[in-house]
């Protein structure tokens, strides 16, 4: 257990840390979740044990009613200053499960933002409200300023990355984990299995956050299958190369798909675009269509961060394969794990789960 504090560090010299020397600085109370890099193996078992648990217990009554009271005394602060429909709903829904109040921002243009107030401003104001600050932002690393910025108030509460500009997004990291690990758990877990990722790499934040975690796990192999305007950014190339974890980077679709355990489709991120250049780019071939399910593993799965565009066609989506929305329900579940760890209240639902043993 590190016991680095945020409120010993000068900006600058935060922001120079490696991640994964970052990832030292979050892992003591508040518990602020901000990137990938911050997690270890043990404590992402940790979480999806925690997400089957609350979910078992939550089907009945008796048990939604005692989740209900674990957190009855925590306000949490949905502050999404880019467009969700799964984050923000699904860390809702979490919260209402464990019985926080929300309150939320959804689009700047609404707060006092608009007045001329700082980003860093309004969200030293929304803390004075809340116990926990669940945030989406366009400005990579704007999240890990906040936590920053806090750790220097009298009020420091933790922080959760829902989404930050084009570089993380560990919350979505964390519910693919939980959706390969439920999805093999019948055959030998996630170690060993081969991940392709698809689409935009170059752009999509939960590749970058996913592809890290996958190094915590033994003799993987990543394939990142994109046209080269889109391919994945060297260094989360030279992160995997640190870790020893194998991979390789294509454009052939085709050769990839009947060696993959776990296809990744992505969709172009193209509001990151300068001047529309994605639109030049020929995608056609990076999509799943019903007839490449020939092609693929009989046991492999299609996962999806979504929202999807053509990447995947409508027609496959109550095939077997398709798990993209189980894997978004898996959001609310693990994020609710998460937010009771953050408070470090587990082990209220750990000693319930031993006691009641709730059904599957
Ligand atoms: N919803 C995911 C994100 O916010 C993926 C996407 O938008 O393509 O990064
Ligand atoms: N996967 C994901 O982050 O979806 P939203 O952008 O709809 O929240």
């Amino acid at each position: 257990m590190s016991d680095k504090k945020l409120k010993d560090l000068p900006w600058q010299d935060f922001k120079a840390l490696s991640l994964k020397e970052k990832g030292e600085y979050f892992l003591a109370p508040p518990y602020h979740t901000l990137i990938a890099q911050q997690f270890t193996r043990e404590k992402l078992e940790e979480l999806c044990n925690l997400a089957t648990r609350i979910k078992r217990i939550n089907k009945r009554r008796e048990g939604a009613n005692f989740l209900k009271t674990l957190l009855s005394d925590k306000r949490a602060m949905l502050y999404f200053a880019q467009p969700s429909s799964r984050t923000y709903l699904s860390f809702n829904a979490a919260c209402q499960i464990l019985g926080l109040d929300t309150m939320d921002v959804r689009d700047s243009s609404t707060s006092s933002e608009v007045k001329g107030e700082s980003p860093e401003d309004s969200l030293r104001t929304f803390s004075s409200y809340a116990d926990l600050i669940i945030m989406r932002h366009p400005k990579g690393g704007f999240a890990e300023r906040v936590a920053w910025m806090m750790a220097h108030t009298k009020r420091e509460i933790p922080v959760l990355n829902a989404g930050s500009g084009a570089d993380q997004h560990p919350t979505q990291a964390l519910l693919d984990i939980y959706t390969l690990q439920r999805s093999f758990e019948n055959s030998g877990g996630i170690d060993g299995k081969h991940v392709a990722f698809v689409g935009d790499l170059k752009r999509g934040r939960t590749v970058r956050s996913l592809a890290w975690l996958l190094t915590l796990y033994k003799n993987m192999t990543l394939y990142f299958v994109a046209p080269e305007a889109l391919q994945i950014s060297d260094d989360i190339l030279e992160l995997l190369d640190t870790a020893g974890t194998k991979y390789e980077v294509t454009p052939d679709f085709a050769s990839v798909m009947p060696k993959a355990d776990a296809i990744y489709m992505t969709r172009i991120q193209d509001e990151w675009d300068m001047q529309n250049e994605s639109s030049e780019i020929d995608i056609s071939d990076f999509s799943i269509r019903a007839e490449h399910l020939e092609i693929m593993k009989e046991s492999a799965i299609i996962m999806h961060p979504l929202p999807r565009r053509k990447e995947i066609c409508t027609d496959i989506d109550n095939e077997p394969q398709a798990v993209y929305w189980r894997q978004m329900r898996n959001g609310m579940w693990i994020r609710a794990a998460l937010i009771l760890t953050t408070f470090g209240r587990q082990g209220e639902v750990n000693k319930y789960y031993d006691d009641y043993k709730p059904v599957k």
